[in-house]
């Protein structure tokens, strides 16, 4: 959800400005997955480098967290939408821990779309924190280094259960993979549009989708073998 820092400047105004207009399209864009039966949405909201920002733009950004979720759980219930949280969310500030605790569980039962919310997460941090499993199951002899599968490895990333993406959408002219599920985005497609994320709108995801459809997703095959067994 990149470009709220640069669509602030434009208006002359403070970064958290772009960071709140930035809701609004958060709003649309999960509304429109929903809509389209879309099963899992995964938003970039905060990652591990982004602690490195000013103190008072984080504390803004956990602030704007914490009072979007909890005004926006009902509406989550009312369209069958189940939110979940990737990321090491246990260094998230208390507050926050506490109202995403409770979004999640208001919410677990919902059957529709699924929105990822990636919190204090990055690519990195969730493999070595996957390597660090597997190594303690190693050394206390529970696992042996043949048994090491993708599955297994996989069953460790804090995105144990949810699909890899089919698609990545980055906004704002940024053609970066910035540490975002570097396991998980082995095969998806990308997509980058300039438009700056509080500009991002329901138009905006559409483009993105029929971009998408439009491609032909070979996964190392021939583009002869994909059309044999269509
Ligand atoms: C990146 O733009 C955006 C963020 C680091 C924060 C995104 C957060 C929200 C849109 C609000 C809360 C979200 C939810 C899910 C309720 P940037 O600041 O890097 O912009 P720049 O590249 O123009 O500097």
């Amino acid at each position: 959800m990149d470009g709220n820092g640069r669509w602030a400047k434009l208006q002359g105004a403070a970064r958290i400005f772009g960071h709140q207009n930035g809701v609004t399209s958060v709003k649309d864009t999960v509304e429109a997955a929903a809509e389209l039966g879309i099963k899992y949405l995964t938003l970039y909201a905060f990652s591990t480098e982004n602690w490195n920002r000013p103190g008072d733009e984080v504390s803004a950004l956990m602030e704007l967290l914490v009072k979007t979720i909890h005004a926006e759980t009902p509406t989550l219930n009312k369209n069958n939408i189940r939110l979940l949280t990737i990321g090491d969310t246990n260094s998230l500030p208390e507050k926050c821990i506490k109202q995403l605790k409770e979004a999640m569980a208001d919410t677990a039962k919902n059957t529709g779309l699924s929105l990822v919310l990636a919190l204090s997460y990055s690519g990195k941090w969730e493999i070595i924190d996957a390597i660090k499993q597997l190594a303690q199951e190693t050394k206390s002899g529970k696992l042996d280094p043949k048994d090491i599968t993708e599955a297994l490895f996989e069953s460790k990333l804090s995105t144990k259960g949810i699909p890899n993406p089919e698609l990545m959408i980055r906004t704002s002219g940024e053609h970066r993979i910035s540490n975002f599920l570097l396991w998980q985005l082995a095969y998806a497609e990308f997509y980058f549009t300039d438009v700056l994320w509080p500009d991002f709108r329901k138009e905006h995801f559409y483009q993105a989708i029929i971009n998408y459809q439009q491609r032909e997703r070979r996964f190392g095959k021939t583009g002869e073998q994909i059309k044999q067994n269509a």
